[in-house]
């Protein structure tokens, strides 16, 4: 990489006006030299230090005292509850955004890039170019490079500049910029007949991928995503980890996707309580041994050696499991640097999500036959059959994500199928999670009033007792459920359904709005749960360790399979026969 030294004060030289700026000035070369000698043999010099940073808004503190140093090779993953500070803290980082006290340094020259949440910013732009503006200095110098070209009065004046451009724009590589974003765009599913269409004709999916296409361009050295995997299909996410694995720069960036997070970060930074804490390794192992070590906290009588040992076990066992994934080697090395020393109780708090089957279900569960389905005429899916067997934990997959909330809608009774019909077991209680709860937050009742509207048993020290379960307390109980955020409502939809005991649950994108502590809690507790589970997901972590049968609903036909997630998704056969069955 072509990285050159620039100092402010070079260009204000006030001329050699004495020996003593002769000096300075040969001094300062000499000192040039020798850093891009080190940066070159090294590239030590780059990274981003954080000092003595504070940020409040009014008198509500974010953080306070934070020091950090991000350096290359390493991805940073940003986590916190809701309303933490995560994205503001990256748009200070990037400059958008001024902190109460401290400072950020990069290493010199060092470009810095952003994957842009705005995603209509370039609509009146072509998608290539809306790539190639990605590396602003670039294309600044392709601007008014070719607006000189283009000049009928070409001058002497206009001859010199067009020659220093013409030399900065060689240093650059300009002339690969356009291959370059060619093949990075290609490379993320945008075939070349759309690199010269407007950013506004695109799809939502698509535009998600030239923003990114955008920020990769030119490969900066330090790259800032938030929630780059929200809107993603799992296909391209997929890419996203495997590219970023690979990424030899600086990365930070702030995601609730437990799969995502696992397969990219070397280091998960955690805000909590007005606090930045940075921890070597990745989100499980983090979330692992954090829970390991808060059980140590609990059992006084245990030995700080016994404990220690453990510790030491739960990290060999770690690696060893890291060591088995597809994960590239630099990404390996981070398990090298885990130091049982970082490993603390965590101070988070889990909702306690815990469903308990009233009864067992019997062996007759839910026979599903001929069903059919279309809206406005287009077929969801077909003569669909199967039956749910005992311990069955099934997840739906579709490339049209209306076909499992219709599935969902009609096995619940909430709408007819277009043929074919459905019978449950007489053992089978259920409990359904929708897609969209919108109709059952219209009034203006406070939380307790609210699931008293679901209770047998309306004592409020009951109540009271599913809500704390779900992390409501206080003042907060009186809340109105209509101002509830879409994570409130959710975790409210959540202690309706713990008021069951229902032996099959039925959930409809379960972890949309939630933050990563309600994920992993219900995640944790579908995995142990006695009954069965029929559910759609976008988040593979949750498929991948809830599911062991996958169902994916086609309008031509149903593929079936026993399996797990990753199995499904890696599996040839399966593939082809999708091919067909999309066509
Ligand atoms: N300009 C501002 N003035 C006052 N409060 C703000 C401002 N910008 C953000 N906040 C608040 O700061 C908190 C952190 O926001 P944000 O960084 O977006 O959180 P996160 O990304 O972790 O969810 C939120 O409570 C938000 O409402
Ligand atoms: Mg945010």
């Amino acid at each position: 990489m072509n990285q050159k030294y620039h100092s402010p004060e070079k260009d204000n030289y006030p001329g050699s006006k004495n020996s003593l700026n002769v000096l300075q000035s040969i001094i300062y070369c000499i000192f040039s030299y020798i850093c891009t000698l080190i940066y070159n043999y090294t590239g030590i010099s780059t990274m981003i230090t954080v000092n003595n940073l504070d940020l409040q808004f009014g008198k509500r503190i974010l953080f306070q005292d934070v020091n950090m140093k991000f350096t290359p090779g390493n991805c940073y993953g940003i986590i916190g509850a809701n309303g933490a500070g995560k994205s503001t803290f990256l748009k200070i980082i990037s400059g958008e955004k001024d902190p109460t006290r401290g400072a950020i340094s990069m290493g010199p020259g060092e470009r810095l890039s952003v994957l842009s949440q705005d995603h209509f910013a370039f609509d009146e732009f072509t998608v290539l170019n809306t790539v190639l503006m990605g590396h602003r200095e670039l294309w600044a110098i392709m601007n008014e490079k070719n607006g000189l070209y283009a000049k009928p009065d070409f001058t002497d004046a206009d001859g010199i500049r067009v020659s220093e451009l013409e030399e900065k724009f060689a240093e650059m590589e300009g002339w690969n910029a356009e291959s370059d974003a060619a093949s990075l765009l290609s490379g993320l599913g945008i075939k070349e007949t759309l690199h010269d269409c407007m950013m506004k004709d695109l799809s939502g999916k698509q535009k998600v991928r030239v923003l990114l296409a955008r920020a990769l361009f030119g490969q900066p050295d330090n790259l800032l995503l938030d929630e780059p995997t929200n809107d993603l299909d799992l296909e391209t996410v997929g890419w996203l980890e495997q590219y970023l694995s690979n990424f030899e720069h600086t990365v930070l960036v702030v995601s609730h996707d437990r799969h995502f997070l696992d397969s990219v970060c070397t280091h998960t930074v955690d805000i909590d309580f007005g606090k930045l804490q940075m921890f070597a390794g990745n989100y499980s192992f983090w979330y692992e041994s954090s829970q390991l070590a808060l059980r140590q906290q609990q059992q006084q009588n245990k030995k700080a050696e016994e404990k220690k040992k453990e510790l030491e076990e739960f990290i060999r066992r770690f690696s060893a499991n890291v060591a088995k994934s597809k994960q590239t080697t630099s990404r390996k090395k981070m398990i090298e640097k885990l130091n049982i020393e970082e490993i603390k109780p965590s101070s988070r708090r889990y909702p306690g999500i815990i469903f308990t089957p009233s009864r067992e279900p019997g062996n007759q569960i839910l026979e599903v036959k001929g069903l059919t389905k279309s809206i406005e005429g287009e077929i969801l899916f077909r003569d669909f059959n199967f039956n749910v067997e005992k311990d069955d934990k099934i997840v739906f997959i579709s490339r049209d994500p209306r076909a499992m909330t219709a599935f969902f809608r009609i096995i619940n009774g909430e709408e007819p199928a277009d043929a074919g019909a459905f019978q449950w077991g007489q053992t089978i209680t259920t409990a359904y999670l929708p897609l969209d709860n919108a109709a059952f937050f219209n009034s203006d009742y406070n939380l307790i009033e609210w699931l008293s509207q679901f209770a047998q048993d309306t004592n409020e020290v009951y109540l009271k007792g599913f809500l704390g379960r779900m992390l409501f307390s206080g003042e907060e109980l009186l809340k109105k459920v209509n101002v509830l955020s879409g994570g409130e409502k959710m975790r409210c939809m959540i202690s309706r359904m713990m008021l069951k005991d229902a032996n099959t649950l039925i959930l409809d994108t379960p972890t949309n709005h939630l933050d990563l502590e309600s994920i992993q809690a219900f995640n944790n507790t579908l995995r142990t749960y006695k009954g069965n589970v029929l559910f759609s997901s976008h988040d593979h972590e949750f498929i991948q360790t809830v599911a062991n049968r996958v169902i994916e609903l086609t309008p031509n036909g149903i593929i079936d399979k026993m399996m797990e997630y990753d199995d499904y998704i890696s599996d040839p056969t399966v593939a082809a026969l999708r091919e067909k069955l999309y066509k």
